[in-house]
């Protein structure tokens, strides 16, 4: 019995692997819609899902929230999204084996921070040095939020959690806006926009406390979808870093909205007039030497009339 319900909210987990409803109802049963959970902690032990991963210096525990057995997984037939442990992976990239979803077992389930992000490390030197980076940078809605780091010796690998931004990372959410049917190309441009301003945004708060990201990507920023907050994250690669190595830095952000944004804009029949003039910008083809000492901040100061003959005032 134990065991059936352990499945079924198993089952009904595979089929929303969406963020926590919290309070949401049914529209069909009237009651609570069945929550981004699997079960308690005796479901899932019961069901064989085990994974309960403890910081011994925070004494914070998180329970990677899915992990039934390789053999529940495979009569459920592995969805995309989840790993051969059935752990739901959030993405995976360069440096990390992945990042998968968490529950923190310390906070209540519908307490905005009871599920977080885990990112998987091989060596404890580069899940420290990360960690350290976020908290060198400092608490700012900017900043993905770093919460803690442990290594785990029976694993052999070192976990460090986040908050979990919801929207996803610059790829996906742009991806969403282009193929949305139900916008027209002009709502799409001015979303495109929007989300390009967060990441000037995020770029500037970094180069503001005087490092350089290092790895410039648009899958290092993040939406948070409730409160279109944008924020960068990934630091492995940041460092200290000096005014000129910040515009080199700004420039590889205008090479990156090129490579990665403008052909998909164009794809989507979007105007890519006002994103072609802040990657000129960003480049430093701008004649007026003040665009060349700071053009991230030029370009949010101006943010309204980004045309470059009107960008200095
Ligand atoms: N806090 C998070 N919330 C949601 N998704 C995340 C989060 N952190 C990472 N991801 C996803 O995982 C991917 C890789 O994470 P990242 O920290 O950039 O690792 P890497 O150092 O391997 O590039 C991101 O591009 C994103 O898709
Ligand atoms: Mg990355």
């Amino acid at each position: 019995m134990m065991l059936n319900n352990a499945l079924n909210l198993l089952r009904n987990r595979f089929d929303t692997p969406q963020r926590p409803q919290t309070g949401a109802i049914d529209p069909h049963s009237g009651g609570p819609i069945a929550r981004d959970y699997l079960g308690t902690r005796d479901d899932l032990s019961s069901a064989g899902i085990i994974g309960s991963k403890i910081n011994a210096e925070s004494g914070h525990a998180y329970i990677t929230q899915e992990r039934p057995s390789v053999h529940i997984v495979e009569r459920l037939e592995l969805p995309r999204n989840y790993d051969r442990n059935g752990n739901l992976i959030l993405g995976s990239g360069t440096n990390s084996v992945n990042i998968s979803l968490a529950r923190n077992h310390q906070l209540p389930e519908d307490h905005a921070n009871a599920y977080v992000a885990m990112k998987t490390f091989v060596g404890y030197e580069q899940a420290a040095l990360e960690y350290a980076n976020h908290q060198a940078l400092g608490d700012n809605p900017r900043f993905v939020k770093a919460l803690d780091v442990a290594h785990v010796t029976s694993d052999e690998c070192s976990y460090m959690f986040m908050e979990r931004m919801t929207g996803g990372d610059g790829k996906a959410h742009l991806e969403q806006i282009f193929r949305e049917r139900a916008l027209r190309p002009d709502e799409k441009k001015e979303l495109m926009l929007d989300a390009i301003h967060g990441y000037l945004s995020c770029l500037k708060a970094m180069h503001d406390k005087g490092f350089k990201h290092g790895d410039i990507d648009i899958k290092n920023f993040f939406h948070d979808a409730d409160s279109h907050r944008v924020a960068i994250g990934d630091f492995g690669r940041s460092r200290q870093a000096n005014p000129a190595q910040q515009i080199d830095e700004a420039k590889e952000l205008g090479m990156m909205f090129n490579r990665d944004i403008r052909p998909e804009a164009l794809r989507a029949r979007v105007d890519t007039k006002d994103l072609d003039n802040i990657i000129g910008v960003l480049y430093g083809s701008h004649p007026d030497p003040r665009v060349k000492e700071d053009p991230i901040g030029i370009l949010l100061k101006n943010w309204a009339q980004i045309q470059p003959n009107y960008l200095i005032q």
